[in-house]
């Protein structure tokens, strides 16, 4: 049988983290340098995940630059789950969390969504707190994980988490 692939997206606003997420994630470097994504930014990764087996994922890490908006539905298209993220130091990251769940839900039915509030080393700054974070997320009935790119915290559970619930559906 052939592996399973999937297909996740990664939507947020500008610099909230998405592609600092992704390479955590793949690659398991951080960088204070800012490089906004230009289109989009496209990486596999081939995982295991117990009481299943073999999954390759595709993850489409999406600009969060407005001017990029008219490739969303393109981009979307055919997603098997999408990553949310807000950050937990912009209120506004949080504020727009609405919209990017309509935009995804637009264009990817009713594949699940994980939100993540990302930053969470960034102690002294944090504007929106955890409990804010979680009872959006129970409200909307999603997944929800805080993470931190720069320091690796919870950046595989919140893919796990995410995974798992797709698997499941299907
Ligand atoms: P766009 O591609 O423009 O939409 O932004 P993005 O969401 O991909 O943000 P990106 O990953 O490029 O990160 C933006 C800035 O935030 C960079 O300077 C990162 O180093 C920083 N950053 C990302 N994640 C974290 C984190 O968990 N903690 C801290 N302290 N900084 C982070
Ligand atoms: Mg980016």
């Amino acid at each position: 049988m052939n592996k399973l692939e999937l297909k996740l997206c990664i939507l947020g606003n500008l610099g909230v983290g998405k592609t600092s997420i992704v390479n955590r994630y793949t690659k398991g470097v951080f960088s204070l340098s800012y490089k906004s994504t230009i289109g989009v930014n496209l990486v596999r990764k081939d995982i295991n995940i117990e009481d299943f087996g073999d999954v390759g994922i595709q993850i489409w890490d999406l600009a969060g630059q407005q001017s990029f908006k008219i490739f969303h539905k393109k981009y979307l298209q055919g997603a098997d789950g999408a990553f949310i993220v807000y950050d937990v130091t912009d209120t506004l990251s949080f504020k727009k969390i609405d919209e990017w769940i309509e935009i995804f839900k637009k264009s990817g039915g009713k594949s699940p969504i994980h939100l993540i509030g990302n930053k969470i080393d960034m102690r002294g700054s944090i504007s929106v707190s955890e409990n804010e974070g979680k009872s959006y997320a129970e409200e909307k009935k999603i997944g929800f994980t805080t993470t931190s790119a720069k320091t690796g915290d919870n950046i595989e559970n919140a893919f796990l988490g995410l995974v798992r619930t797709i698997l499941k559906k299907k």
